[in-house]
C-alpha cells in the first residue's frame, strides 16, 4: 500500500503515552491531527502536530477531521485508564472507551480510512494461567477497564470484516519512563500507578508509599510486573503503523520487556537513583492485583522489529526521576 501523505490522526495525543508518540511521529517523518478533550490531557505535552481540542464521541467532529485532512492511519490513544476507577464508575469507562470508541471505528468506515494502532493494555488477560503471557493466552479481564479495552478489540475486528478496517492492537505491560530528553514526562491529577506514587513520596509530595500486598507467592513477597518504557512504546507504534502500510496483517502483539521487577525491587532502584530513602508502609493486597504480570513480546520483535531502547528498569526510573524533578508541579 502506498502511503498518500504520512498523516496519522492521534487521539488522545495530549495524554502520558500519545504525547510521547508524537515525538517518534515526527522523527519518522509523520504529520499529526490529534483529538484531545484535555480531561486529563495536557496541550503543553502536543509537541507534534495540530491539536484540536475536541471528543472522540463527537462523530460530527470526526467527519470534519476526515474531511479536512488525508488521514492514512489512526492511534487511538483517548481513553481512562485507571483500574480501581473503572471498578468504582465502570460507565465511565464502557463509554469512554467502547461506546466513544465505537464512534470513531464508523467515522474511519465512512471515510474509508483502514489502518487503526490501538493502545491496548495487558488487562486484557485477566489473571495470567501461565508466565510468560503470549498473545493467544486467554483473555478474562478482571476489571471495567481490562473489558473496554476488550470489547473495542473485539469491535474493531468485527469492522475488519464489514469495512476493512486493519487494526493493529498493542497491548501495553506497565507503561513507566519519561521522554529521556526531558521535553515529556507523566502529569495525572489522580495518580494510582507505583512509579509516580514512589517519586512523589521521595520528593516529599506523600509522607509515605503503602506496599500493596507482602503476602504473594513472588520472591519477595511483593506484585511483579513488567515495566516497559514510554518511549519504546512510542517507537512500536511507528512500527506497527510501518508493517500496516506494508500490508501486515492485522493482529494483536505485546509489548513488554519480558523482565519482572517486584514493588521492593522498584522502590530500592528508586532508593538508589535519587539517593534517598522511600518511607514506606506494608498494607493489604488492593483488590483484583494478580501477583505476576510478564509479558512474552517475541511477536513484536520478529513481526514488528521492536527494539526496547530503554529496558533497563534504573534507565526507566531515571527517566521518570528527572522528568519529576524538572517538573514537581507537571506541565
Ligand atoms: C494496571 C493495569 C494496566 C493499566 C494501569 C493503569 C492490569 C493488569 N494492569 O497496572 O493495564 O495501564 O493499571 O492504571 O490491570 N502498588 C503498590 N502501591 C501503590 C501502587 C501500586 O504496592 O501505591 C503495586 C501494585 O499492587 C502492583 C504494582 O505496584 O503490584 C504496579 O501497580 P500499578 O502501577 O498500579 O500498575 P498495575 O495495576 O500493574
Amino acid at each position: 500500500m502506498t502511503l498518500k501523505n504520512k498523516t496519522a490522526l492521534v487521539t488522545g495525543g495530549a495524554g502520558y503515552i500519545g504525547s510521547h508518540c508524537l515525538l517518534s511521529l515526527k522523527e519518522a517523518g509523520w504529520d499529526a491531527v490529534v483529538i484531545d478533550n484535555l480531561s486529563t490531557g495536557h496541550k503543553e505535552a502536543v509537541l507534534h502536530g495540530e491539536l484540536i481540542v475536541g471528543d472522540i464521541g463527537d462523530g460530527g467532529l470526526l467527519d470534519e477531521i476526515f474531511t479536512t485532512n488525508t488521514i492514512d492511519a489512526v492511534l487511538h490513544f483517548a481513553a481512562s485508564v485507571y483500574v480501581g476507577e473503572s471498578v468504582r464508575d465502570p460507565a465511565k469507562y464502557y463509554r469512554n472507551n467502547t461506546v466513544n470508541g465505537l464512534t470513531l471505528l464508523e467515522a474511519m468506515a465512512r471515510h474509508d480510512v483502514k489502518n487503526l494502532v490501538f493502545s491496548s493494555t495487558c488487562a486484557v488477560y485477566g489473571v495470567p494461567e501461565r508466565i510468560p503471557i503470549d498473545e493467544d493466552h486467554p483473555k478474562n479481564p478482571i476489571s471495567p477497564y481490562g473489558y473496554s479495552k476488550m470489547v473495542f478489540e473485539r469491535m474493531a475486528t468485527d469492522f475488519s470484516r464489514s469495512s476493512g478496517i486493519r487494526p493493529v492492537f498493542l497491548r501495553y505491560f506497565n507503561a513507566t519512563g519519561a521522554d529521556p530528553e526531558g521535553r515529556l514526562g507523566k502529569d495525572c491529577e489522580q495518580e494510582e500507578q507505583l512509579v509516580p506514587l514512589v517519586l512523589q513520596t521521595v520528593l516529599g509530595k506523600r509522607d509515605s508509599l503503602t506496599i500493596f500486598g507482602s503476602d504473594y507467592p513472588t520472591a519477595d513477597g511483593t506484585g511483579v510486573r513488567d515495566y516497559v518504557h514510554v518511549s519504546d512504546l512510542a517507537s512500536a507504534h511507528i512500527l506497527a503503523l510501518e508493517y500496516l502500510a506494508n500490508g501486515g496483517e492485522p493482529g494483536a502483539f505485546n509489548l513488554g520487556n519480558g523482565a519482572g521487577h517486584s514493588v521492593r525491587e522498584l522502590i530500592k532502584t528508586v532508593e538508589e537513583v535519587c539517593g534517598k530513602p522511600v518511607n514506606t508502609i506494608d498494607g493489604p493486597r488492593r483488590e483484583g492485583d494478580p501477583a505476576t504480570l510478564i509479558g512474552s513480546s517475541e511477536k513484536a520483535f520478529k513481526t514488528l522489529g521492536w527494539s526496547p531502547k530503554y529496558a533497563d528498569l534504573k534507565t526507566i526510573v531515571e527517566t521518570s526521576y528527572r522528568w519529576s524533578l524538572a517538573h514537581p508541579n507537571g506541565y
